[in-house]
């Protein structure tokens, strides 16, 4: 019966039942060893926790423990080593694996698979896998936040426009303006902390679908496998069917990597608009940006462009999840093998986009310790550009309201006084004071402290707010929290 491209059933787990073998296309259709197989390590940990619990429930012996260890041990060596031959005709990582292990200490490693499914082993590994890569990206997003903060630092009297409407605003320091991408960053961080309470959550003991008829300790193998609560409880998933089929843990974290990479993706087109030359505000160093093939004089943003177009890629990743999900009936359904993929490659964007933007911001640390290389700031570019477009014409309307014109006449006024100044190619706060004070009569000398670019900066004084006090207090709480 065995034709020359299809595989043998004898080399698979369930071959008796079956009177023909599985084709090369359907093999190759089913199988995910390919890139499940980076699950290796979770797997070990999650079947040696369950091996171990067996012998102490009595369920497998001593013997067959030790055999089991000794095996798992013998396959960490090989893959590590690169010597591990992952085989496609055993379909993903945990099948190869126990193969291997089988093949190494013969019935023990039959014995493995008691009282489990690869439903719940296959739940266990990805929440064990994603747990620490969370671990992982919080690390990052922390690295990131102390780039931004560290070139904040630097920038609390460097004046740049706001912008609404990226219409010239009000002026704010190029530090108030990094560290609200801090504050994004620093709820990404906690989120990610809060969906890792979530994918810290024991399948194992679940078996297929409906629970095991063997007296397994899950509290036992959740707390070897570190799934515990802050106060040390083993955190299990309560209900057999939910913990094999359900994959929110990975959607719910998908979404929240979704947003930490918008929040980037922004910070990347602002990096892409301050580069360009009408701007000209800042300048990135050579080794993030690339030239043209034709135009000699260009130098690109290219890594804050492609991030901006990763963000797609993951936006696309939660979207496939997500639908992938929504119309399985429970239990586990072969259609979640399709979350991998996803989920693999929405970490492995996130972490390497978080990686570069740290050193692309910050610089990179020298041999005396200290960072270059970083986001190199043209402050005179900044000021210059707070200067056109009237940024200071809320203040002026601030102070006549102090002199006790009601705020909606103050507005008025302002846009007339404006207009003059449009007309005179000039800024608000160049026109003389005869000119001013025929707009309003209680203007005089001091107006112009309030419409100086430092004296607008200084007046915003409200926690949350622009003033270089406000800033270096926010700065201190956040070192402080980062240290
Ligand atoms: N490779 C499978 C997956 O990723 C493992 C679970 C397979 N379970 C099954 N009943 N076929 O989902």
């Amino acid at each position: 019966m065995t034709s020359s491209n299809s595989l043998d059933r004898k080399s698979q787990a369930w071959s008796a039942l079956f009177s023909e073998p599985m084709s090369e296309l359907v093999q190759r259709y089913t199988a995910s060893v390919f890139f499940d197989q980076r699950l290796w390590r979770a797997d070990i940990q999650g079947s040696l926790a369950h091996a171990e619990m067996l012998q102490a429930q009595g369920i497998i012996s001593a013997q067959d423990l030790a055999d089991i260890q000794r095996g798992l041990k013998q396959i960490t060596q090989d893959i590590e080593n690169g010597q591990f031959e992952w085989k496609l005709e055993l379909e993903d990582v945990h099948l190869n694996i126990e193969a291997r292990l089988t093949q190494l200490v013969g019935d023990a490693g039959k014995r493995l698979h008691t009282g489990r499914s690869r439903n719940d082993q296959v739940a266990t590994d990805v929440r064990l896998w994603l747990r620490d890569e969370i671990d992982a990206i919080r690390e990052l997003l922390k690295n990131l936040q102390r780039a931004l903060v560290d070139v904040a630092a630097q920038h609390t009297q460097t004046v740049m426009p706001g912008f609404t409407h990226l219409q010239v605003a009000q002026p704010i320091s190029f530090a108030h303006h990094l560290l609200a991408y801090v504050e994004m960053l620093s709820r990404d961080e906690e989120r990610m902390g809060e969906i890792r309470h979530r994918v810290n959550r024991l399948p194992l003991g679940s078996a297929a679908l409906a629970g095991t008829t063997y007296p397994l300790d899950r509290a036992r193998v959740a707390t070897t496998l570190g799934m515990v609560n802050a106060q040390g409880e083993p955190q299990l998933c309560q209900n057999s069917l939910d913990a094999v089929s359900d994959r929110d843990f990975a959607i719910e974290f998908t979404a929240a990597a979704t947003l930490c990479m918008v929040h980037i993706s922004r910070l990347s087109e602002e990096l892409i608009i301050w580069m360009s030359q009408n701007f000209a505000f800042i300048q990135l160093a050579d080794r993030f940006t690339t030239g043209s093939s034709i135009m000699p004089q260009k130098k690109n943003p290219d890594v804050p462009e492609l991030a901006r177009g990763k963000t797609g890629r993951v936006v696309g990743h939660l979207m496939g999840l997500i639908t992938l999900m929504k119309g399985q009936p429970l239990a586990y359904n072969k259609d979640n093998q399709e979350d991998k993929e996803p989920l693999f490659d929405t970490v492995d964007t996130l972490k390497d986009t978080l990686r570069i933007f740290a050193e692309m911001i910050g610089g990179q640390t020298t041999s005396s310790g200290t960072k270059e290389g970083g986001l190199c700031v043209n402050a005179a570019h900044m000021e210059a550009a707070a200067k056109k477009g009237h940024a200071t014409a809320t203040d002026l309307a601030d102070y006549l309201v102090k002199k006790g014109l009601p705020f909606r006449d103050a507005h008025e006024t302002v846009a007339h006084a404006v207009k003059a100044a449009t007309s005179h190619n000039c800024d608000l706060s160049e026109l003389p004071l005869n000119v001013l004070q025929g707009f309003h009569a209680s203007i005089e000398k001091d107006v112009y402290e309030v419409l100086s670019l430092h004296g607008s900066l200084n007046a915003r004084n409200t926690v949350g707010g622009t003033a270089p006090a406000q800033v270096q207090a926010q700065i201190a709480r956040h070192q402080q929290r980062l240290a």
